[in-house]
């Protein structure tokens, strides 16, 4: 699955949503929480590995699960618990 870490936190730029095919990184802009929300999150049972949202990113927030960086492995848990609970 992908990741969405740090950079997204206020930023929240929705490059990713816009080209992601299966539609599984939210709140997206038209969404409840939108607005309250850090940054945006992938679902990780959704998420195709198509790889689509990386390069479509404009703060490199978005990584593969094996490729976050070090100080960001947190948000592996982070994106997976906003789907969880
Ligand atoms: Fe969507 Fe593809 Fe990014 Fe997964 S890798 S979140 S399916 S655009
Ligand atoms: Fe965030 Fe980058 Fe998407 S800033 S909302 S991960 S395009």
């Amino acid at each position: 699955t992908y990741v969405i870490t740090q950079p997204c936190i206020g930023v929240k730029d929705a490059s990713c949503v816009d080209v992601c095919p299966v539609d599984c990184i939210h709140p997206s802009a038209d969404e409840p929480g939108y607005e309250d929300a850090e940054q945006l999150f992938i679902n990780p049972d959704e998420c195709i590995d198509c790889g689509a949202c990386e390069p479509a990113c404009p703060v490199t927030a978005i990584f593969e699960e094996s490729a976050v960086p070090d100080e960001w492995k947190q948000f592996i848990k982070i994106n997976a618990d906003f789907f969880n609970g």
